[in-house]
């Protein structure tokens, strides 16, 4: 009975214009004006509201705030973020981003990306369905690993250098992919383990929206950097396709082999 009542209230408390605090948070589909990127991330925290939703003058403490309410991301860590995403506003010296900013090809936007086409293909930015189905192939059981991750990253590298002639991958380019290959396991998963549920990584692509009405919440201990740097190595570490060490007798065998070649 009690039950019941607390629910009436909060249903009827919940409205916006009685709490406008829960304006934020809230998820919303993005309106014909409001700008979207190629970072699902990014398109998700406007959506939610926890960014500006028309995805415009994105400033400093405007992504240390998104990232700590959508994610609990560390201060420093979301300001270090801040500064490698600045660069996208072609404008000196400026203060703020926009998510169309991002879209700018081979600046932070680059090729062989999970969930979007080569901008040689066609549209770098939004979501595209030919694309993500190619890389989840990759997810082949209901918890995804590091390894997945990173089969599905090199599957799209090969297939871009393959068919793209414009095909683009540079160290630094690298480097920044293997902290988007990470993000799954960093935002939905478990960082020590290296995995994470594919079902809430497949919602969050597809709706562009954190999978709370799937039981996640955000982590309860503050990421930092350091997080961010231990995943990114893992997927690394994940993408040799060597399978461990030889055999013993293996030096004698590779020897050979080098001798004879
Ligand atoms: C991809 C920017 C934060 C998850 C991207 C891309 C950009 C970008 C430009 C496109 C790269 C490409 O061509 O694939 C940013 C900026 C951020 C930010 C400016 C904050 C200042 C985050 C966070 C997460 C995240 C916090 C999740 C924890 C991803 C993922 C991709 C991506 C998963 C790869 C999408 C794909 O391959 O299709 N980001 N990002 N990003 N980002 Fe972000
Ligand atoms: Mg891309």
């Amino acid at each position: 009975k009690l039950s019941t009542c607390l629910a009436t209230l909060t249903t009827a408390w919940g409205t916006a214009a009685q709490h406008p605090h829960l304006e934020e948070g809230k998820w919303k589909a993005p309106g014909a004006d409001d700008f979207r990127g190629p970072c699902p991330m990014m398109n998700t925290l406007a959506n939610h509201g926890y960014i500006p939703r028309d995805g415009r003058n994105i400033t400093r403490p405007n992504i240390i705030a998104g990232l700590a309410t959508g994610l609990n991301f560390k201060e420093p860590l979301a300001s270090l973020m801040f500064d490698m995403a600045i660069v996208a506003n072609p404008e000196p010296n400026a203060t703020y981003f926009t998510l169309d900013h991002l879209n700018q090809h081979n600046v932070l936007e680059h090729d062989a990306s999970l969930s979007r086409t080569d901008s040689y293909f066609g549209s770098n930015h939004i979501f595209n369905w030919t694309i993500y189905e190619k890389s989840k192939a990759y997810w082949t059981e209901p918890i995804i690993t590091a390894q997945m991750l990173a089969n599905s990253k090199l599957a799209r590298q090969v297939e871009s250098r393959a068919f793209n002639p414009t095909y683009r991958f540079t160290a630094d380019t690298e480097n920044f992919s293997l902290g988007e290959i990470a993000a799954p396991i960093i935002a939905f998963g478990d960082m020590a383990l290296g995995e994470v549920n594919r079902t809430l990584v497949d919602y969050f692509f597809v709706n562009e929206r954190l999978p709370a009405e799937l039981g996640w919440h955000k982590k309860e201990v503050a990421i930092g950097v350091e997080d961010i740097l231990k995943v990114s190595n893992m997927i690394k570490a994940a993408t040799s396709l060597i399978t461990g060490p030889d055999q013993s007798n293996s030096g004698n065998k590779r020897d050979l082999h080098a001798g004879i070649h």
